[in-house]
């Protein structure tokens, strides 16, 4: 058996990197590269990217899948009632359960366009904590940046300012990252926000939340021995290079899975 973790991309990395101390299953990590960025699509269209990504995990059994994406988090996993069809975990419930207990009462979310117009972010931190007021900031020029492979300079850095200043002029005493291509650029944000307001990464909730999961089941390896098949629905070589450069060491072969990818 193993864990599955999809994203669009390479975001999702940023949770597959927060799980590998506490793994005790392999995991298959999927990245529908041909359809970034999520954040762009309608609710429609992630919706049947989410259908045809679920079927690629049920074929190969896995026993849980990790949905390191905000935009599906947001947009999908809400509406597909509670008997989804593999155990989900998803980013938004994370950031909720990691940023109620650490806020003094005003929270900034970074994310895609489609996650901040979703409004699913506010909607559950004040679910969870009525008096909470969040802040929301689309960012739609961060995640092509980063699939770009640039993750500081001029640009990056411009973008930062423009999406981070409305937080900082709103006052708030955290940011989210509400997306998982961020925690790449977190040096970056960290600079303009300053030490007093907390930077809040979902993926540390989420490897919580999945070493509960695995507690009650029987090893399949040992942490840091366990191994991921990496697949896309693009092209592999292009995910191979830019995931080792961000990373800095290199990935098992990554193969690609055109299922998902052709003919929609
Ligand atoms: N990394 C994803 C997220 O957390 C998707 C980004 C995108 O493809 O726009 O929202």
């Amino acid at each position: 058996m193993a864990i599955g973790i999809f994203d669009s991309g390479v975001g999702g990395l940023t949770a597959w990197q927060a799980l590998q101390p506490i793994m005790t299953e392999d995991i298959i990590y999927f990245g529908d590269t041909i359809h970034i960025p999520y954040g762009e699509k309608t609710p429609e269209q992630l919706f049947g990217y989410f259908r045809r990504i679920m079927d690629f995990f049920m074929q190969r059994k896995v026993s849980a899948v990790v949905v390191a994406c905000n935009t599906m988090s947001a947009v999908v996993v809400p509406r597909i009632g509670p008997n989804p069809p593999l155990p989900l975990f998803n980013m938004i419930d994370a950031a909720v359960a990691q940023a109620v207990p650490v806020t003094k009462g005003r929270v900034g979310v970074l994310a895609t366009r489609a996650t901040t117009e979703s409004g699913a972010y506010p909607r559950a931190l004040q679910n969870a904590a009525p008096d909470l007021e969040v802040v929301s900031q689309a960012c739609p020029k961060l995640v092509p940046f980063i699939e770009a492979g640039l993750l500081g300079g001029p640009m990056i850095r411009e973008a930062v300012t423009e999406y981070v200043t409305p937080l900082l002029q709103a006052r708030v005493d955290s940011i989210i990252l509400g997306c998982t291509h961020y925690p790449f650029i977190l040096p970056e944000i960290r600079r303009l926000v300053g030490p007093r307001v907390t930077i809040l990464d979902p993926a540390e909730q989420i490897r919580e939340d999945v070493a509960q999961f695995l507690q009650g089941r029987s090893p399949q390896c040992s942490p840091g021995n366990c191994r991921t098949e990496f697949w896309v629905s693009g092209d592999p070589w292009r995910f191979q290079n830019l995931a080792q450069d961000i990373l800095g060491s290199s990935l098992p072969q990554v193969q690609r899975y055109s299922a998902v990818g052709d003919g929609w």
